[in-house]
């Protein structure tokens, strides 16, 4: 008896980073402006499946110079062919796609987009306001971040992003939150700052594995895993590849190795894709492979 208890508070206690594959597969849209629906996509339906709009940026969105607005988010995705209607046509058409947004993205008019803050109480205010009139309007599920240029401290960073990501989880705004980094000093000081103190609201790691050089080979990806895993403890992180496999282990040459390998110790958390814009001319083709890997676990 006394034992079975110990076993009980032990599996429930000591075992909530027990690892699990996850069928999660996620795809960045609507940054690069090439036309694609979201219906261009395959999507197996044996899986979660989840679109992120590509970006929301507090800049204004003046095509000429936009300048930072401290947390008061446009939005800079082709709104053409990724609609409100689109979303909930697509959401509709398929019960395992969710749709979420990103924020920040690497550059806004061809000049880096920084988060820039004014002070944490105000840039959380603004961004709250900004984004729920976003989320309403778009019917949207989730929220990713992905800032990659800093023109503030990684605490201040921290407190801003994890402030928001719980006010919005805590109004049911929004269902799951992520994170984008990639291994870059600054970035990972910023990020691995705000996994600390705010990690508990953060659902998944979009950990980009494609800012690694393209010389990585399958061990070295692993190495890389790994190390991802003891800087963002307890972290659901996924794999990802770019769409041409111009940069980091590219899909020709041995990413589904890794996420194979990673699959037999239970540890594939999903696969994404950085972008639906660019693999539509390539026909989809490793979209499709990795659903396929992600569907049969
Ligand atoms: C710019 O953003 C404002 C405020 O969100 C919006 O009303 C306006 O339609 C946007 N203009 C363009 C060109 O996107
Ligand atoms: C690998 O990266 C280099 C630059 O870092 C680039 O010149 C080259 O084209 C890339 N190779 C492939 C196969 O994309």
């Amino acid at each position: 008896m006394a034992l079975t208890l110990i076993f009980i508070i032990f599996t429930i206690f000591l075992s909530p980073t027990k690892a699990e594959n996850i069928k999660l597969f996620r795809e960045y849209i609507g940054a690069e402006f090439t036309n694609v629906k979201f219906s261009d996509l395959p999507i197996n339906p044996n899986l979660q499946f989840d679109f992120i709009l590509s970006f929301a940026i507090d800049y204004t969105n003046s095509t000429s110079s936009p300048t930072p607005t401290n947390g008061k988010f446009n939005v800079f995705w082709d709104t053409i062919n990724l609609s409100p209607t689109q979303v909930s046509s697509i959401k509709n058409k398929h019960p395992n796609v969710r749709v979420g947004l990103s924020l920040g993205g690497d550059s806004v008019s061809n000049n880096p987009a920084y988060f820039q803050p004014k002070s944490i109480n105000s840039w959380v205010s603004n961004a709250v306001s900004s984004l729920t009139h976003i989320i309403e309007h778009f019917k949207l599920d989730g929220i990713d971040i992905d800032y990659e240029h800093f023109k503030g401290d990684p605490d201040t960073f921290a407190e801003c992003i994890g402030q928001l990501i719980s006010i919005l989880k805590r109004k049911g705004l929004v269902k799951y939150a992520s994170i984008a980094p990639f291994d870059d000093q600054d970035v990972q000081i910023h990020y691995q700052t705000l996994w600390k103190k705010y990690g508990h609201v953060i659902d998944y790691v979009n950990f980009q594995f494609y800012a690694y050089d393209n010389s990585t080979t399958i061990p070295q990806f692993i190495d890389y895993f790994e190390q991802q895993r003891k800087n963002y403890k307890g972290g659901k992180i996924l794999t990802s590849f770019i769409s041409d496999g111009s940069k980091g282990l590219a899909p020709g040459k041995g990413f589904f190795s890794a996420c194979e390998m990673l699959k037999k110790r239970q540890q594939l958390f999903g696969i994404f894709v950085w972008c639906a814009d660019e693999s539509k001319n390539l026909g989809f083709r490793y979209e499709k492979q990795s659903q396929n890997l992600l569907a049969s676990l």
